[in-house]
């Protein structure tokens, strides 16, 4: 078992307000499997990933990953399990604009104290891996959206890591730019990397062997039963269009965006991978990282935020 998340419950605290985003999730992983989580916006896909990728830790819980008690490590030893075993690729591409697509696959290896000659090395190779050998001097704004994607993809292969982390990874890009960006999903994957995508797309979803849902921060598994699954999905489509209480939240460039609050958030579901049609509007959902000011490279303390 590569991940193993039990019982975890994570609230928010809004001024006064205690807001339960997730509850009593519980989630089993097998090295190598493919699962794309799906859930209506709101529901707790980004905090839940965000504790798989050791980004933030739930109020309670119990979290493994690849045996090793999560939970139990200082920051420190939580950033450099990160570093070491998950790659992480968003919908905003998250890359530095300023620097080339070499320099940005690089730079988590210069995290993990490799030299420069050889930081070059990989970054090439890993560029070239995703048919990107003829950009490495290319700088994200001279890059198509899907070639930004596969340069982010790139840096979160550059370092081997076991296990990919998409949150929304084709929520910005045209579909042909997605259908590439799925097959690279699916020979990493080959290639034996574990991968959690999460998508409001019912396409992209159906590309991953295993789907599960999220509805109001619970987590339903397939194989939970047929009614499960459709009383999951009714809820699903509901809370799509649910009124929520509405709160400002700033992100990092001080832009304001509304945020819908379900004072009821976080279980999952989980359905047989297969393809019925779902729009998924994911405009809102845009930057969400950004905005959060997340920052996935972290050593002695020193962050590494975008340019
Ligand atoms: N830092 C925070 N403080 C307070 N509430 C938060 C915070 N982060 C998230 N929330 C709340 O937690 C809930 C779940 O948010 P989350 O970002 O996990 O949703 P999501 O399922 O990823 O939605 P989307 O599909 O829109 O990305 C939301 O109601 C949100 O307002
Ligand atoms: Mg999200």
């Amino acid at each position: 078992m590569i991940l193993d998340l039990q019982n975890i419950f994570k609230d928010y605290q809004q001024d006064k307000l205690v807001v339960p985003v997730l509850k009593d999730v519980s989630l089993q992983v097998e090295e190598g499997e493919y699962v794309a989580i799906m859930g209506p916006s709101g529901s707790g896909k980004t905090t839940l990933m965000n504790i798989i990728g050791c980004l933030d830790r739930p109020t309670s819980g119990t979290y493994q990953l690849a045996g090793e008690d999560v939970l139990k490590c200082r920051d420190k030893e939580m950033s450099d399990l990160r570093l070491r075993s998950i790659g992480f690729v968003f919908q905003s591409f998250q890359l530095l604009s300023r620097q080339s697509a070499m320099d940005n696959v690089a730079l988590p290896l210069s995290y993990a104290g490799i030299k420069k000659k050889e930081r070059r090395q990989r970054a090439i190779q890993a560029l070239e891996r995703v048919g990107l050998g003829d950009r490495v001097a290319f700088k994200p704004t001279q890059l198509s959206g899907g070639q930004k994607q596969r340069v982010a993809i790139a840096r979160a292969m550059v370092n081997n890591p076991k296990i990919l982390l998409a949150d929304e990874p084709t929520g910005a890009l045209d579909s042909k730019s997605g259908e590439q960006i799925m097959e690279l999903f699916e020979r990493l994957n080959e290639e034996g990397v574990t991968i959690v995508m999460i998508t409001h797309d019912r396409n992209i979803a159906s590309k991953a062997k295993r789907i599960v849902h999220i509805i109001d921060g619970v987590i339903t598994e397939e194989g939970a039963g047929k009614e499960g699954r459709e009383g999951a999905k009714s809820q699903e489509e509901s809370q799509d269009h649910a009124d929520g209480i509405f709160i400002q939240q700033k992100n990092i460039d001080g832009m304001p965006e509304e945020r819908s609050v379900n004072g009821d958030a976080g279980h999952i579901t989980e359905e047989g991978s297969g393809g019925q049609e779902d729009s998924g509007d994911n405009s809102q959902k845009r930057g969400k990282h950004k905005k959060r000011g997340v920052s996935i490279w972290k050593k002695n303390g020193k962050e590494e935020k975008n340019g």
